[in-house]
């Protein structure tokens, strides 16, 4: 082995070794809750991360100190309140490596920024004859805003299918591109499974054909590092509140040249330079797709949020996690009657199961009467769960504060279950 592989291989395991997953875990004041008298451990951040103090607090000094509506003020408050909102703005471009603040809207979060692309890109362009194409594996806000498109179009919607491990087969992604397809849309990370999409060949493949690429990012942002120039995604989509920022705020980063062609999908304040009755000029990018009051405190967490996590390393934080799911993943291989759902060998934090003659949900509830919170149901992805042949799976999924403790916990928990339902 030459020393760049040794290095290679040395790298994430010694920063995983590195990393205090305890002294992070006391960043989030919520992780010291107990509940039902327990030691809350929470494996959901795929639902929902938690909020370090330095999100909350730099929300509560936007709150008590700087806010005013943006854009809008001469006054010192207003101007305070713009330069916290663009500057979040900037602070989010550097996050991703976007050319321009130009290519950084705010929306309330992936859905919306899906939504968005959907009606302003997609329906304006697309006809009968043309083709949308996902991945098997999509979340239904990647999948329903497509169809929404195809009825008002008349285009068609094609699926790549995945195989038993949960990865995309990637002969059947290439045999459906063709110069029908005009808009790809994959998931970085899937959320039900955790499998990571090769997506920066899928986005090549693509664009051979003269498709335009949209990624869903929600799943990936708070596990690898993001840089939408390298991947040459044309749209590229996340939520805050998965990457320890606040609900209600996203970004859609969009390249410029389409963002500016597209016209704006809400109308309003703020997205309009000059409004008469005969005529209406809209604003420039990005404001031509905010209409209304924007949520700017939510701006101001998610750019405390980015801090934080590029201050812990993006790279430490997934060797962590890339320790714990194979540490779970080992563990729950040994246990009787329990099944993973998703074996890709690139996964992110995240591990789907079932037990046997256990409904998810009532594992689910054995699992928060012991502390340990993690998600059961369809995970918003019913045509995975439907591949499998199954109505559900319990899902943990880990984050920058979890513990091997917190693994220990949910095996402890899991062996309890399959004790209550023998
Ligand atoms: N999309 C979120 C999840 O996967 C809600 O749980």
């Amino acid at each position: 082995m030459n020393t760049a592989a040794t290095d290679n291989l040395a790298g994430p395991r010694a920063a995983a070794a590195r990393y205090d997953a305890a002294r992070v875990r006391a960043d989030f004041p919520i992780l010291a809750t107990r509940v039902h008298g327990r030691p809350l451990t929470y494996l959901d951040s795929a639902a929902s991360a938690q909020r370090p103090l330095a999100v909350l607090r730099a929300v509560e000094q936007y709150e008590t100190r700087t806010h005013a509506n943006v854009h809008r003020g001469v006054h010192a408050l207003s101007q305070a309140a713009t330069a916290a909102y663009e500057g979040a703005r900037e602070r989010a471009r550097r996050f991703i490596n976007a050319r321009s603040v130009r290519e950084v809207i705010y929306v309330r979060g992936t859905t919306e920024a899906i939504n968005l692309v959907a009606q302003s890109w997609a329906r304006p362009r697309l006809g009968i004859g043309d083709e949308i194409l996902i991945s098997a594996l999509e979340h239904h806000a990647n999948i329903v805003p497509w169809q929404m498109v195809c009825e008002q179009t008349g285009c068609t919607l094609k699926v790549a299918p995945i195989d038993r491990r949960g990865e995309v087969i990637q002969e059947e992604f290439l045999k459906l591109l063709s110069r029908r397809t005009r808009l790809v849309a994959l998931a970085h990370v899937s959320n039900a499974l955790g499998t990571v999409l090769p997506i920066q060949q899928m986005i090549a493949a693509a664009h051979a054909h003269g498709a335009c690429v949209l990624i869903d990012g929600a799943q990936a942002v708070p596990h690898l590092r993001v840089d939408v120039q390298a991947l040459g995604a044309d749209f590229y989509a996340f939520s805050g509140h998965k990457l320890y920022g606040p609900t209600g705020i996203g970004v859609l980063y969009g390249r410029e040249e389409l963002l500016d062609a597209m016209p704006p999908w809400q109308g309003g304040g703020d997205m309009i330079l000059s409004v008469s009755f005969e005529k209406t000029t809209y604003n420039e990018l990005p404001f031509k797709f905010e209409a209304g009051t924007p949520n700017i405190s939510g701006s101001v967490g998610l750019a405390a949020a980015m801090d934080y996590l590029e201050g812990l390393g993006i790279e430490a934080v997934a060797a962590h996690e890339q320790a714990l799911l194979q540490r779970a993943t080992a563990e729950l291989e040994r246990l009787p009657d329990l099944t993973l759902v998703g074996t890709a060998p690139h996964k992110a934090a995240v591990l789907s199961f079932t037990m046997k003659d256990v409904h998810p949900h009532d594992l689910g509830t054995i699992l928060d009467a012991e502390g340990v919170a993690i998600r059961t149901g369809h995970h918003c992805a019913m045509p995975v769960m439907t591949f499998f042949g199954l109505p559900a799976t319990a899902r943990a999924s880990f984050a920058c504060y979890n513990t091997f403790e917190d693994i220990e916990r949910l095996l402890a928990a899991l062996r309890r279950a399959r004790a209550v339902f023998a």
